[in-house]
Order: C-alpha cells, then sequence, then structure tokens
C-alpha cells in the first residue's frame, strides 16, 4: 500500500512536471540560452571594473559577447593623429576572448567621443583622417572581431534625414567610403550600421537609415548588419512594431544586432517582449545589453538592466525564460540577399560573369560584378578581364584580386565561392578612370 501510494504520488509529480517542461534542458545562463537558436546574448564590458570580481563573476557567467564600453572608441584608440593606442581596448578584448565571448567592435566613424585633434579638422583632411583611424584599429583587430560599428549615429534625430557633423560636412559619401574602407581592412568582420531611435517602424529617423540601407544593397556598398540601440525610455519607449523594424531591415539582407539595450525602469514583460521579437526574426542575430547591473549602467538612474548588485531581477528571469523558449531554428529559410541583377545569359556549364557600372563620377566608377554558376553547382570561381584603357581598381571587396599590367583576376572570397546550380553572387569594387564594362570571363574549377 506504502509503495503503491509512493508510487502513484511519483507518478502524478512526473505527470504533472514533464508536459510543462520546454522541450530539452533548458539552459541556466543568458549566453547559452541564447546559443540554443544560434544566437548571442552580450554586454558592454568597461575595462575600469574588470578588477571587480562580482561584476567580472556575473559577465563571465552569463553573457557570450562583448562590446567594449568606450575603450574601441576614436578618443580612446587614437588619442593623436597618427598614433594608436589600444592598451584599454586590449584589456576588454583579451578578458573577452580569455573567458570564452566573442567581441563587437564600437565604433569606427562617429561624431561623438571623437580626439580633440579630429574634432578641428574637416574637409579632405578630416576625410583622410577618417579612413586612416578606420584602417589603424580594423588592422590591429583584423580577424578579431565579429562586427564592427562602422558608423554609429549619423542619422538626424528627427526629419528623417542625416545629421550634421565634421564628417558630415565632408561629403554626403563619407558612409559609404567608411563602409568600402572597414571592407577592405577586415573582409572577415560583419559591418554594421549603428544607431539609437531607429526602433520604432513609424519614426522618420528609422526610415531614413532603412532607406540608406536599402541603397546600398542595391549599389553594393558594403553593409552587413544594422545595429539597433534601443535604448528604450519615456522619451522613446519599446513599440509592438519593433519587430517589424527587425523584420523590415533584415529583409533588406543585412543582420540585425540589438547592441545596447536597456529599458528605463527594466519591466519585465517589455525585456521578454524585446527577446521575443528578437527571436521571431531568423536574422535577428544576437541582443547586447549596456552594462552588467544597474550601478554600471550609463543610465544608471533609470535602473535599466538585468541585476542589481550581485543580484538577477525580475527582468533577467523574463530575458532568460523567453530565450529558452525560442525553437531551435525559428525560421529556417534563408532571406534571399537582393542584388543588383543584370540578366546574364543563361550557361550550360562552369560559369559566367557580368560587369555593370553602377556608379559614377569624375574620374572614377563602381562596378559590380555578378557571378552566375550554370547548370551545376561550383566551389570556386575566377573571373578575368583586360582593361580597354588604363581604368584600376582602387579597392575590391567579396573577392580576391590579382592584377598584370591591365588583365585583372579576381577569385573568390573565403565565403562565396560556392554557388548553387543557376544561382549568383556578386563582388564589387570602386576604380579610377573612365567607366568602361568589358567583357569578363568566369572559369570554375
Ligand atoms: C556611452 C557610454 O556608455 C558612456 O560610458 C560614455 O560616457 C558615453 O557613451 N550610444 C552609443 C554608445 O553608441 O557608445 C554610448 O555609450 C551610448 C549611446
Amino acid at each position: 500500500m506504502l509503495i503503491a501510494a509512493a508510487v502513484g504520488v511519483l507518478g502524478v509529480v512526473t505527470a504533472v512536471i514533464v508536459p510543462t517542461m520546454p522541450a530539452g534542458a533548458a539552459a541556466s545562463t543568458l549566453g547559452a540560452a541564447a546559443a540554443q537558436s544560434g544566437r548571442y546574448f552580450g554586454t558592454a564590458i568597461s575595462a575600469g571594473r574588470l578588477g571587480d570580481s562580482q561584476y567580472t563573476t556575473i559577465a563571465g557567467r552569463e553573457f557570450n559577447m562583448v562590446t567594449a564600453e568606450n575603450e574601441m572608441k576614436i578618443d580612446a584608440t587614437e588619442p593623436n593623429r597618427g598614433q594608436f593606442n589600444f592598451t584599454s581596448g586590449d584589456r576588454v578584448y583579451n578578458w573577452a576572448v580569455q573567458n570564452g565571448k566573442r567581441v563587437r567592435g564600437h565604433t569606427l566613424a562617429w561624431h561623438g567621443q571623437q580626439p580633440g585633434w579630429m574634432q578641428s579638422l574637416s574637409g579632405g583632411s578630416l576625410r583622410q583622417a577618417m579612413i586612416d583611424h578606420i584602417n589603424g584599429v580594423m588592422g590591429h583587430y583584423k580577424g578579431k572581431i565579429y562586427a564592427w560599428d562602422v558608423v554609429n549615429e549619423a542619422y538626424a534625430d528627427s526629419g528623417g534625414g542625416r545629421r550634421d557633423s565634421n564628417l558630415q560636412r565632408t561629403g554626403n559619401d563619407w558612409i559609404e567610403v567608411a563602409f568600402r574602407t572597414a571592407r577592405n581592412a577586415d573582409p572577415n568582420a560583419k559591418l554594421c550600421y549603428n544607431d539609437y531611435n531607429i526602433d520604432n517602424w513609424t519614426w522618420a529617423k528609422t526610415q531614413g537609415v532603412y532607406n540608406m540601407v536599402k541603397d546600398f544593397k542595391a549599389r553594393g556598398v558594403p553593409i552587413d548588419c544594422v545595429g539597433l540601440q534601443s535604448h528604450f525610455n519615456s522619451g522613446s519607449p519599446y513599440n509592438s512594431n519593433y519587430r517589424t523594424t527587425i523584420s523590415s531591415f533584415a529583409a533588406l539582407g543585412v543582420d540585425v544586432q540589438i547592441t545596447e539595450l536597456d529599458i528605463q525602469g527594466a519591466s519585465p514583460q517589455t525585456y521578454a517582449a524585446v527577446v521575443n521579437d528578437c527571436l521571431a526574426v531568423a536574422r535577428c542575430a544576437g541582443i547586447t545589453v549596456w552594462g552588467v547591473r544597474d550601478q554600471d549602467s550609463w543610465r544608471s538612474g533609470d535602473t535599466p538592466l538585468l541585476f542589481s548588485g550581485g543580484n538577477k531581477k525580475p527582468a533577467y528571469d523574463a530575458v532568460l525564460n523567453a530565450l529558452n523558449s525560442a525553437s531551435p531554428d525559428p525560421d529556417p529559410t534563408p532571406t534571399p540577399t537582393p542584388t543588383p541583377t543584370p540578366t546574364p545569359t543563361p550557361v550550360p556549364d562552369g560559369c559566367a560573369a557580368t560587369i555593370t557600372t553602377t556608379n559614377s563620377w569624375q574620374g572614377g566608377f563602381q562596378s559590380t560584378v555578378t557571378v552566375q554558376a550554370g547548370g551545376a553547382a561550383i566551389s570556386a570561381w575566377t573571373v578575368r578581364w583586360t582593361w580597354p584603357g588604363g581604368q584600376s581598381i582602387s579597392s575590391l571587396w567579396n573577392g580576391q584580386q590579382s592584377v598584370s599590367g591591365s588583365s585583372v583576376t579576381v577569385r573568390n572570397a573565403a565565403y562565396n565561392g560556392s554557388i548553387a546550380a543557376g544561382g549568383s553572387t556578386t563582388f564589387g569594387f570602386t576604380a579610377n578612370g573612365t567607366a568602361a564594362t568589358p567583357t569578363a570571363t568566369c572559369t570554375s574549377p
């Protein structure tokens, strides 16, 4: 009787508990929970706090992506023109990798936190300084950064246009120049445009940035991701159209990263809503909160983070639960990358390449080259052409070039050699000289 009763009780307990458990064991940290759906969960880290063991214990345990809160900004990394300093940036970087975390780079071209020497520059010398800065910092961290915020906060708070700044006054093309420079400096890093108040789909600023990304994708300007800072507060509250914002950017063929999340008051419901909106879009790659504990926040008075002292706040549980209930692969359909598509003539076998001019100006031009596979999939490609009139490539992305006189050879980059039967990929370049579209040949092994 006793045994039967005990078994009965256990049976009931089992029967009640098992169905309420999520499929698979729930993860117990934010990073591990996010990883279940292939995403990351990160935090901003401040070098000055790495001696605080409560801070490093929480950060070391919970997160698998790190952004330096200030240490990789322009004033920190290039305090004097041409003189780079990576002491604090490396401190954050090394802590992250030694603790098994990846790193987001923040940030290369921005009107904020510029060193004095850069604030006083303008025109061509500022443009050159920006290019040199991107090359210097990305060169130092080459191959080590998951994604860079190449350009930060370039749009005005209202109206949907660009923000006035010394960088903007160097010419409207400063953003695309920054992205092209960045692609060359570290072809393995994802290149993001990052901004605040672009979370609400109905806001003009959001639409301004959306149109820029759309234009960049159409013209082959290398951009891989949009960072939604997502600093939510009473003046800029979370809105349920956030999911539309994320999916709309993703549909342009870029990843979306939530880069600096904090929420005034840290409502668990709002935190869960943000996480669920990200989980609903396959190309929402991950979430970073802007600090570990409330006391670490740049807006500590808003108590906007997931920890208070050493304690998990209700918002922490809401985030963890939301991450744990994500389906492993929310949307396995890959988002197609829209490309400017000239219609290449069908190829029976091997591959074909077509060069189109996407932009031209006095003394230079930009082209997109479409590489199309024939009736069979290919795993590598080589495109060759000869310049008719002394043209020369100044910058090329999504391929590896070798040049001999007027003959150009471009091989696939490490990541775009494989093309499905009938599929295509593109690479692009800017060149000096008069725009030309020579006939290109394509071979595949
Ligand atoms: C903030 C830092 O958190 C502060 O410590 C610093 O004093 C100012 O910058 N958008 C950004 C971040 O892109 O770099 C900012 O970080 C917050 C707003």
